[in-house]
């Protein structure tokens, strides 16, 4: 048994999805020999009840220059950190000299309409190629990984920090106690600490299991959140579902005393405790064993019958999904992603080659299958034409199904 990466408490294992290659290093065709794996497994700690990955993958192998993930790659993603940083300025930034800090500003979605404002701030983030992104939308950006003594440093030449905020990176980030004791250097004795991250009820209620990869290192619940804010003297004042990635959680640390805490965090944590039971893992189990089965099995059986099957996008998911089930060329000849930093490489591990978006529709396949499932709404309503065309979705979280264009008047 392991010790949890927080407390040192003992780390039950809880899924195993085999040895996967790094979710977001998608190699070029002639790269494919010395992929990185690690055993992809996930245990939640007896003490503090954080959920975590049981091998951690060195940060450098993951977020480098070429790091692909593009934050403004979808309508919604854009839409969503505009109206975060909206209410940041409303509520949070509108004295005079205020000054905010995001850890793993990606492409600048939320800190370009900061920037635009004129409001004082700084985005952390350590990927060179996404750092220039947002550079090049005017965003003042420090190209690195934020730790304690990144923190101590921002304070000492910008002062301290009304707002720090992260979305999707808290959770990638192994060593949350330099992270916190940073946070704690950085930040002004009445500001906020504010990100959005995967849920684990979401994972677990969705059979979400593809949101398990290398980057994701934590699982966090309200319950663990409050946990860790604690043990570095933050108090969790706020909780609030947010609706990316199939639906996440953000949470609102604040020093103890400094700001009213809100209803949500008493009962989010209430709903929470079915969350965590041994039998709801024992289902989660069996229901990931079954979309395998279900999803590999359909597969197996279009291509028998001689239909055609893309995949559409490659999210980081794409890895997780593939490798677990096995998946790989014979069964989905190509994977169709709008991420320029992605096409005309290969899934990792599986194999599939990545192509542009025009390849959908040249011809349209039978069957679509939708890795970007947390984008299904707007895929699919975008790609209107190859269900009017008789093409069909194949969606496999919570469970494998065919959604197919139901002709009006039917
Ligand atoms: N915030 C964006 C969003 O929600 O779409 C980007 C999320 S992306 C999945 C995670 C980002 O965190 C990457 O751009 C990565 O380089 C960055 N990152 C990882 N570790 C970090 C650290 N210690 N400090 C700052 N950024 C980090
Ligand atoms: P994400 O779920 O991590 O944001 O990743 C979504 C992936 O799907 C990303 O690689 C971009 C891709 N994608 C498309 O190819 N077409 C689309 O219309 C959308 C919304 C996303
Ligand atoms: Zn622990």
């Amino acid at each position: 048994m392991l010790g949890c990466r927080l407390c040192g408490g003992l780390v039950d294992e809880l899924l195993d999805l085999g040895r996967q290659p790094l979710a977001n290093s998608f190699p070029r065709p002639d790269q494919t020999t010395d992929e990185f794996f690690y055993r992809l497994a996930m245990g939640a700690c007896r003490d503090c009840s954080m959920m975590q990955l049981l091998e951690e993958v060195p940060r450098d192998l993951k977020y480098h220059d070429g790091y692909p993930y593009r934050a403004s790659g979808s309508a919604t993603h854009r839409d969503h950190f505009t109206s975060v940083a909206t209410n940041f300025l409303a509520r949070e930034l509108s004295t005079k000299d205020a000054f905010v800090v995001e850890i793993g500003c990606n492409d600048g979605v939320m800190l370009a309409r900061i920037a635009k404002a004129g409001v004082r701030h700084l985005g952390v983030e350590p990927a060179g190629g996404v750092a220039e992104l947002a550079a090049a939308k005017g965003i003042d950006v420090l190209r690195e990984f934020f730790e304690e003594e990144t923190a101590v440093r921002i304070r000492s030449t910008h002062g301290p920090a009304d707002v720090i905020f992260a979305a999707n990176t808290i959770c990638h980030i192994p060593y949350a106690d330099s992270l916190m004791r940073g946070v704690a250097a950085l930040l002004k004795p009445g500001g906020i600490f504010v990100f959005e991250e995967p849920y684990l009820g979401t994972v677990i209620n969705g059979m979400a299991f593809d949101q398990l990869y290398d980057e994701h290192f934590y699982f966090f619940t309200v319950r663990s959140v409050q946990s860790m804010a604690r043990r570095f003297g933050f108090e969790l004042i706020d909780a609030e579902p947010t609706p990316l990635h199939g639906g996440s959680m953000r949470y609102t640390l604040a020093l103890p005393g400094q700001r009213a805490r809100t209803a949500n965090v008493r009962s989010l944590l209430a709903q929470e405790e079915e969350l965590t039971k041994p039998d709801t893992y024992r289902r989660f189990r069996s229901a990931v064993e079954r979309i395998r089965h279900d999803l590999v099995g359909l597969l197996e059986q279009l291509k028998q019958d001689g239909r055609t099957v893309v995949g559409y996008g490659a999210p980081g998911k794409v890895t997780t999904v593939t490798n677990y089930c096995g998946i790989g060329p014979d069964l989905v000849p190509y994977v169709c992603d709008s991420t320029p930093s992605k096409q005309h490489r290969l899934v990792p591990g599986t194999h599939i080659p990545v192509r542009p978006p025009d390849a959908f529709r040249d011809p349209y396949p039978d069957y679509a299958l939708l890795f970007a499932w947390n984008h299904a709404d707007e895929i699919i309503a975008k790609e209107q034409a190859f269900l009017e065309a008789g093409g069909s979705w194949i969606l496999y979280v919570p469970e494998v199904r065919v959604v197919r264009h139901v002709p009006a008047g039917r």
